[in-house]
């Protein structure tokens, strides 16, 4: 698992830099209500996702890079996406989306199993952190099966279209993954 700048596979599912030709893929779920529902973007125009699109791209020629934008494929098939960001000096921030059409299927598990690999294995920080809406059910077993623990709540944190969401905010120590994988 993991290894490597390139790319990282678990299971069917891998991740390799995300490129300019998957907007048209990544816009079929990033134009849709649903799969937004508790983000502070979208629905996408077409527009809004290349503009998207072009700046995760665009971060991996950048240096100190700062972000990794992955595109998730199964044979060659993009079913979602993976981002690592390095927002503070010790710590990686995981996110992720999958296809609307192929959710509950273990696919966001399986990408998230890969991100927090691939930045241990990577980035020299101690922690990986990811936050979520209380409400996002289904991203909160993915963070909670991945070992991550409930650091704290965050009030009023994101602005939605249908007013401000809490975040919960989930944090895992590379001592903590460590332990896991040798179990
Ligand atoms: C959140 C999201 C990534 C989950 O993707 P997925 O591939 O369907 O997730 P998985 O199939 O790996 O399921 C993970 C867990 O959530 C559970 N789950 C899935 N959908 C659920 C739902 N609607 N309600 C409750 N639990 C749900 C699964 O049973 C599984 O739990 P388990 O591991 O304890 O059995 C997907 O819904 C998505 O892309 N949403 C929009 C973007 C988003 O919210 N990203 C997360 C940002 S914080």
């Amino acid at each position: 698992m993991g290894g490597g700048d390139d790319g990282a596979q678990a299971g069917a599912v891998r991740l390799r830099p995300l490129l300019r030709e998957d907007a048209a893929r990544i816009h079929e779920w990033a134009s849709q209500p649903t799969a937004c529902r508790f983000q502070p973007w979208g629905p996408n125009s077409p527009a809004e996702t290349e503009v998207f699109v072009d700046g995760a791209v665009a971060a991996w020629e950048q240096g100190p890079q700062m972000r990794w934008v992955w595109a998730a494929a199964a044979a060659d098939t993009v079913v979602g996406i993976g981002e690592v960001q390095r927002k503070e000096v010790d710590a990686a921030e995981i996110s992720y989306a999958v296809h609307i059409d192929l959710w509950g299927r273990g696919i966001a598990t399986c990408i998230g199993r890969l991100l927090v690999a691939w930045a241990l294995e990577n980035l020299d920080v101690g922690r990986i952190t990811a936050t979520c809406d209380p409400r996002n059910v289904a991203s909160e077993h993915v963070l909670r099966g991945l070992g991550m623990q409930l650091e704290r709540t965050e009030s009023h944190s994101l602005m939605l279209r249908d007013g401000w969401r809490d975040s919960y905010v989930f944090s895992l120590a590379r001592r903590e993954w460590s332990a896991r994988m040798e179990e």
